[in-house]
């Protein structure tokens, strides 16, 4: 698909011709990564962040929000929880949090694949290389980082660099490829000041990544941020900007699917957010073939608030996740056994030999 088809596309508004995009994802969707919807569990590890992400509510510098850092007795009883659910992966996020060191990390990694079968997917944020290898070595199979959007004039204004740092985030991608990982990347749709083409390339940017995994969502605006107080009059000063909607989240996630026909696609939570009722329907009936149900203690999910009314439909974990066993099942499709992993590197060796856990 050329830019000009993939923005065309974005811009699309007929109901007819949009529902052939649907169909086409949908499509697309089953003949590469089949009718199984795998669940991961997220568990939110820590708000800490020591970045300035102008969209991001946990952002350093929000002085009025209590931080705070999950015990690793607190983070096994969310991973056995997981398991006994029948989920196949646990996706660990946090903010950049340095009080989530290398070797803190790596130990519960460790602690993960010794004590269940399950994937350990990470998403910790821009860390170094020796960080990454250190808990690539320890048995982590998946990263995530999105690389937010393709616009580098954007992307500094919503992601202020530290100072001294020299590797955006595309870069780490490469690194992380090169470590073993699974790899998965996305953007935020809607953010003020993205235009079509902006968002048409960072779809083509998608598929170039060849990501085994893709996270896509409608930017949400936090009142707590520059950028969520800021938001509207960039809104309006931008030409061509792109809707924050859950229709535009959607036809991104089609058009992924169609550029990366074999990645891991969730409906995401900004998606089940901003459409409470139909988010994870919509999503799942649009190309996407994963659900991250939330984890992480209640007491404290409340407080990883990147943006407002993440709060679940259900404040029981377990609860929380039969709902989702059940709507997956009205779609007539079945709730996927095992970790999940990318179909199309099953046979590429991105396992690191020394690591005995990978036999189970
Ligand atoms: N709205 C939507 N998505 C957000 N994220 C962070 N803040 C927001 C927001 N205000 C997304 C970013 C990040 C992911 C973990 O959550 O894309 O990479």
């Amino acid at each position: 698909m050329t830019l000009a088809e993939i923005e065309t596309w974005l811009r699309e508004e007929d109901a007819g011709r949009l529902e052939r995009l649907w169909a086409m994802a949908d499509g697309v969707r089953r003949q590469h990564v089949g009718d199984a919807v795998h669940l991961r569990g997220l568990v939110e590890l820590s708000n800490h962040c020591r970045r300035q992400c102008a969209y991001c509510g946990i952002r350093a510098g929000r002085n009025e929000l209590v931080r705070y850092r999950l015990t690793e007795t607190e983070i096994m009883d969310c991973v056995r929880l997981a398991a006994s659910l029948g989920l196949g992966t646990v996706v660990l996020q946090a903010g950049e949090d340095p009080g989530l060191t290398r070797d803190g990390v790596a130990g519960l990694v460790r602690r993960i694949k010794a004590e269940t079968a399950l994937a350990v997917t990470l998403s910790l944020g821009e860390r170094s290389d020796d960080e990454l290898a250190a808990w690539r070595e320890a048995g982590a199979d998946r990263y995530l980082l999105r690389f937010e959007t393709s616009n580098p004039e954007l992307y500094r204004r919503i992601h202020p660099a530290r100072p001294g740092e020299t590797r955006d985030r595309l870069t780490l991608l490469e690194s992380l490829r090169r470590l073993g990982y699974e790899v998965g990347s996305g953007v935020m749709v809607g953010i003020p000041g993205q235009t079509y083409r902006d968002l048409a390339r960072d779809i083509e940017r998608l598929g170039e990544l060849r990501l085994d995994m893709i996270g896509l969502g409608p930017y949400l605006p936090h009142p707590e941020t520059p950028l969520g107080r800021a938001g509207q009059t960039v809104m309006d000063a931008a030409a061509d900007q792109v809707p924050n909607s859950a229709v535009m989240a959607t036809k991104a996630m089609a058009l992924a699917r169609l550029v990366c026909p074999d990645a891991n696609i969730p409906a995401t939570t900004a998606l089940a957010t901003i459409d409470r009722a139909r988010g994870h329907a919509l999503g799942l009936q649009r190309g996407a073939n994963v659900i991250m149900p939330d984890l992480t203690p209640p007491g404290y999910r409340e407080l990883y608030a990147i943006y407002p009314g993440k709060t679940p439909l259900t404040a029981d974990r377990i609860e929380a996740v039969r709902a989702i066993q059940a709507l997956v099942a009205s779609l007539s499709r079945s709730v996927g056994r095992g970790p999940g992993g990318a179909r199309h590197r099953e046979d590429v060796t991105s396992r690191p030999k020394e690591c005995p856990s990978w036999s189970k």
